[in-house]
């Protein structure tokens, strides 16, 4: 590998061909490609076109024959049900072979679909590593999402089989997810043939005759099954993310680009090596989850961490010392909202001084930007380099990054550093021309995208053309608004639409406003994203009544409250509402969250232009005042 970040960047962008075709050597191919880069269909770019491979056989059956069969593959490490477990790579691809065989008698086969809805327990890693061995697609729905949303992703997915559990953990509460499954089958027109249910000792699912089967049975009947060979532009897997509106994107992934690419970010961008420990401390039901609990770490041959808990409760904030100390981890990637979590329950880093850090080399923070007073406290208290990289769940890996494993830059607090190889970054104004240098315009990406990218939306690629693609012709669009400084340092500012990020989850303000105006009283509402000290940023909601209802204000609150989590979900952490006269909006219509935005947060603002009566901002942080925003709070 290279030790220069120029040398690598550069070839990366000017030949890439001749950059990613020797990294793909690295992988086990069935047959290989005809093609590293195909831009024979513009704007789809595909990666490694004719050639055949199979993740899930490069990601466990590869490390037995190479005789790390022994070595510990994933640490299960769960103090909500106070267990740990160790499985070999032996072990694993037992587990995976067989559950593969499971699924193929209950007629699963390659390019089928699968939906997995688990909570963080390493059988939830043996499904999708199962479904790649078939060549069937696994599309996982994160357990904190309701059954209107899992409901959403069955329909558009159109799943064969659902695998699923009795219960999640939620620190002491015990969360069933059995009647939500339930729920959304009932929600849905298609309907799966059969659900795996896994059933854990904290509950005990009711199962449908003829549909839904335990875990332990079918495992019990089952005979392994082999890895089926794919071609590498089949899809390993769909992720569901939010978009603008109610209807996810269904973000697809490759085979081929995605286990290349994954297996170099290991070493180029986390620094760490075969058999070195690993711990995302994330869920399987976000992208960092894909990326970095299950495929990356195992496609390297490392070891992988598969935490059920929380950074701060489970039982308390030093539970990150005491996993990093008892497994020996080299490199932790989680979200900024964690440190922040363990930082205010223990500000001072006493808890550290009880574990031997030693041996622990990085920390990784992503889903949010880190805020400088969280990255000088991760600094100085863990005294290893902390950094920031910025990725989406579209991009499947990081777009800008400090590449621990190529060349080490000074951090900027701020910055996520620099594009990492692949990524031809640029920054761009409203009229699609390059901002100067220091600038604010949008960040864009010149295609093609690197491997490992989404080449498309499921089964929607007008979608994924006019979501992506259509602002700003041969780019491909982040949605994020930032600058790059002279010595080509990222900055990434704001998202340009209505996506914002809560405790490190992905949330869409619009899909909060469709469920609101579900209400009955409600006549018209806004959704934003407002600081918070933890969080990072949490929806508040303003609502404005039909005319004629008479009702007691905060009971109206309360049902749309209720409203959002069942619709949504308890991720999607709305708590904050508040009911106002009128909404400001743009002459033609458009609302001003942005301003209102600015008033809650206590921030300068111009008044917009379009706005002839102020009284309406008055009557806003009126408003927001009463429960505790703006500088009437
Ligand atoms: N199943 C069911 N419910 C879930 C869930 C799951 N898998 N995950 C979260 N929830 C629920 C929570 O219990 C909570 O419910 P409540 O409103 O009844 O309390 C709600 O969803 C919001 O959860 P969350 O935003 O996670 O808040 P929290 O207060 O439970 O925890 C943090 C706060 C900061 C400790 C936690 O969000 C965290 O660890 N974040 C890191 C996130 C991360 O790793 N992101 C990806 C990495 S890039
Ligand atoms: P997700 O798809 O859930 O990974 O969310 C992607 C979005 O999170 C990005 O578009 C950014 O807005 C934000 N994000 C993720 N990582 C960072 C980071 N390191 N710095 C700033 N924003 C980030």
């Amino acid at each position: 590998m290279s030790n220069s970040y120029a040398e690598a960047y550069d070839k990366s962008i000017n030949d890439p061909d001749g950059f990613w075709g020797p990294v793909a050597e690295d992988c086990f191919w069935y047959k290989k490609w005809d093609k590293v880069l195909d831009d024979s269909n513009k704007p789809f770019y595909r990666w490694f076109t004719g050639g055949r491979t199979n993740t899930c056989y490069n990601a466990v059956d590869l490390h037995v024959e190479n005789g790390r069969g022994d070595q510990t593959a994933i640490i299960y490490d769960s103090p909500v049900t106070d267990t740990i477990k160790k499985f070999t790579y032996n072990d694993l691809k037992e587990q995976v072979s067989l559950f593969a065989g499971a699924l193929a008698a209950k007629g699963v086969k390659k390019g089928d679909r699968v939906i997995i809805y688990m909570p963080m327990i390493p059988e939830a890693t043996f499904a999708m590593l199962a479904c790649a061995r078939l060549g069937a697609v696994h599309s996982v729905v994160f357990g904190g999402f309701a059954a209107n949303e899992l409901a959403t992703r069955i329909n558009d997915a159109k799943p064969k089989v659902i695998v699923s559990a009795s219960c999640g953990i939620e620190v002491t509460r015990v969360i069933e997810y059995k009647p939500l499954l339930d729920e959304a089958i009932d929600l849905s027109e298609a309907k799966p043939d059969a659900c795996i249910i896994l059933q854990r000792p904290q509950a005990q699912a009711e199962m449908q005759d003829g549909r839904d089967f335990d875990w332990a049975d079918v495992m019990y009947q089952a005979s392994p099954h082999d890895c089926v060979p794919v071609e590498a532009t089949d899809p390993l897997y769909i992720l569901y993310t939010s978009g603008t509106t109610g209807q996810p994107k269904g973000v697809v992934r490759d085979n081929g680009g995605h286990m290349v690419a994954l297996k170099w970010t290991m070493s180029a961008i986390y620094g760490v090596d075969t058999g070195d420990v690993y711990w995302a401390a994330s869920d399987i039901g976000w992208v960092v989850g894909h990326s970095y609990i299950v495929y990356g770490p195992l496609l390297k041959g490392c070891t992988t961490i598969v935490f059920e808990g929380k950074p701060v409760g489970t039982p308390d904030a030093s539970v990150f010392w005491r996993i990093i100390s008892e497994h020996k981890v080299k490199t932790l990637f989680t979200a900024p909202t964690a440190f922040r979590a363990i930082k205010r329950e223990d500000p001072t880093a006493q808890m550290m001084k009880d574990f031997d850090l030693s041996g622990f080399n990085y920390l990784f923070l992503a889903g949010e930007r880190t805020d400088p007073d969280t990255l000088s406290w991760a600094e100085n208290s863990l005294k290893v380099p902390v950094i920031d990289h910025w990725w989406q769940t579209e991009t499947g890996w990081a777009i800008a990054a400090n590449c621990m494993g190529i060349e080490q830059f000074p951090v900027k607090p701020g910055s996520p550093t620099k594009a990492a190889p692949g990524w031809n970054m640029d920054v761009l104004d409203g009229d699609g021309k390059p901002v100067p240098k220091g600038e604010i315009g949008a960040i864009v990406v010149k295609l093609p995208l690197p491997p490992g990218t989404l080449p498309t939306l499921w089964q929607n690629d007008q979608r994924y053309k006019e979501a992506y693609l259509s602002a700003f012709p041969g780019y491909y669009e982040t949605s994020d608004a930032g600058y790059i400084d002279e010595e080509g340092y990222v900055y990434v500012m704001a998202r340009t639409d209505d996506i914002i990020n809560v405790a490190g989850h992905r949330l869409s303000t619009g899909a909060m406003e469709e469920a609101i105006a579900g209400h009955p009283d409600v006549a018209e509402c806004a959704v934003m994203g407002v600081e918070d000290q933890l969080k990072g940023q949490i929806p508040l909601g303003m609502m404005v009544l039909n005319a004629g209802v008479d009702r007691d204000e905060d009971e109206v609150v309360k049902e749309v409250i209720a409203l959002v989590r069942e619709k949504i979900g308890p991720v999607a952490a709305f708590k904050t509402a508040t009911v106002v006269k009128r909404l400001p909006k743009t002459r033609s219509g458009k609302i001003l969250r942005g301003t209102m935005r600015s008033i809650a947060d206590k921030k300068e603002y111009k008044v917009p232009a379009t706005i002839d009566d102020y009284t309406i901002l008055d009557e806003i942080e009126d408003s927001l005042g009463k429960i505790g925003y703006g500088k009437n709070a």
